[in-house]
């Protein structure tokens, strides 16, 4: 009897867990730059995912840039041409690029 009293008591009490008020979700903006071939991004690579994980990664090389797309296409498997791949990776290093090809 004790038991389900305390149990009660847990089961009530998280039941009375809420938030008050309204929630607000931050609003996140990511500055993307309208460079040569973006429309190859746009159409293969914000299927899965906003523009923000291609932007946290900071300015990267031209291998970082091909490692990533690979990735996306064998780990992910992402359906993009042979074309698109190469469009996106001189788009990406052109835009979000550290300078350095290795
Ligand atoms: C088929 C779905 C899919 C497509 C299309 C896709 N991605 Fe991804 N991407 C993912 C998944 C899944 C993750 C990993 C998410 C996680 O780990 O939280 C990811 C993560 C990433 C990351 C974060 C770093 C990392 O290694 O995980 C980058 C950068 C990225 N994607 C770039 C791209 C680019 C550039 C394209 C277009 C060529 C693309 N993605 C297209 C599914 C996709």
């Amino acid at each position: 009897m004790k038991k389900i009293a305390l149990l009660l008591v847990a089961v009530v009490s998280i039941a009375s867990a809420q938030v008050k008020g309204d929630i607000e979700v931050p609003y996140i903006a990511f500055p993307i730059k309208m460079g040569k071939h973006f429309d190859a991004v746009q159409a293969n690579c914000l299927t899965c995912h906003s523009f923000g994980y291609v932007l946290n990664q900071g300015p990267q090389s031209k291998a970082f840039w091909e490692e990533k797309v690979q990735k996306m296409i064998h780990a992910f498997k992402a359906p993009i041409s042979e074309q698109d791949q190469k469009y996106i990776v001189d788009y990406l290093y052109s835009e979000y690029g550290n300078g350095k090809l290795k």
